[in-house]
C-alpha cells in the first residue's frame, strides 16, 4: 500500500525521516552513510551489514522507499535485488509512510483478551487515525496492528514509535500517552 506523505505545517512539522518523499530523495543523509559504512567494516562480509544498514536507512528516510533501499546497496556495494530482498522479506520494516507518532498496538492473543480490540478503537478515535491507513493529514498520528511486543503479561501492549506502553486497560493512560506525543515528550519517529 502506498500512502501519500502529510503535508507539513508549521503547527505540524514533519519529524526528519517524514521530510523527503521517494520521488525528492535518492541519498542517504552524510550521517547515514559514515554509520552504514562503519557498520560493514563489522563484519567479514558486507551482506552481513544489511540488516542493520536498512535499520538505519529506514531512520533517516523514515522509511524504506525504493530509493531508500538502493540507497543502502550502493552504500554496501551489494545487488540492488538482495537489499530488496532482505527488506520486504521483513514486515517490521516500513514500506510506506508512518505517522510522526507510530502506534503500534499488539493484536495477539495475550493482548485481545484483554481489549486490544478497544485499544485500536479508541486511538483512531482519539487520533482521527485509520488502523493500518497510513499517517493522518496533518502527519502525526498512525496505527498498525501488529504481532506479539513481548510484553504478553501485561496487555494490552502499545508501541509509540520505540517507546512500549502496556496495563493500557485504563481510558486515563491512553490520554496521557497521547497528550505527552502532542507536547513533544515521546521522540517523534526517526528521532531516537
Ligand atoms: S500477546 Fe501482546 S505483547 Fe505478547
Amino acid at each position: 500500500m502506498n500512502h501519500p506523505l502529510p503535508p507539513e505545517t508549521a503547527e505540524h512539522p514533519l519529524a526528519p525521516g517524514q521530510r523527503l518523499a521517494e520521488v525528492e530523495r535518492r541519498e542517504l543523509s552524510p550521517e547515514a552513510l559514515a554509520e552504514i559504512r562503519a557498520l560493514a567494516q563489522r563484519y567479514p562480509q558486507r551482506m552481513a551489514a544489511t540488516l542493520p544498514a536498512l535499520y538505519v536507512a529506514q531512520r533517516d528516510f523514515g522509511f524504506l522507499s525504493l530509493g531508500a533501499m538502493k540507497a543502502v546497496a550502493r552504500a554496501l556495494e551489494l545487488p540492488e535485488g538482495h537489499v530488496f530482498g532482505v527488506a520486504t522479506f521483513y514486515t517490521m520494516f516500513r514500506k510506506a509512510p508512518v505517522g510522526k507518532y507510530h502506534m503500534q498496538v499488539c493484536t495477539n492473543l495475550s493482548c485481545a483478551l484483554r481489549g486490544a480490540a478497544q485499544v485500536v478503537k479508541k486511538l483512531a478515535e482519539r487520533t482521527g487515525a485509520v488502523p493500518g491507513g497510513g499517517p493522518t493529514a496533518d502527519g502525526l498520528w498512525s496505527i498498525e496492528e501488529v504481532e506479539c511486543l513481548a510484553s504478553c503479561g501485561s496487555g494490552p501492549c502499545v508501541q509509540v514509535n520505540h517507546g512500549v506502553y502496556d496495563e493500557f486497560l485504563d481510558e486515563a493512560a491512553l490520554e496521557q500517552v497521547l497528550e505527552a506525543c502532542r507536547k513533544g515528550e515521546v521522540p517523534a519517529w526517526g528521532e531516537e
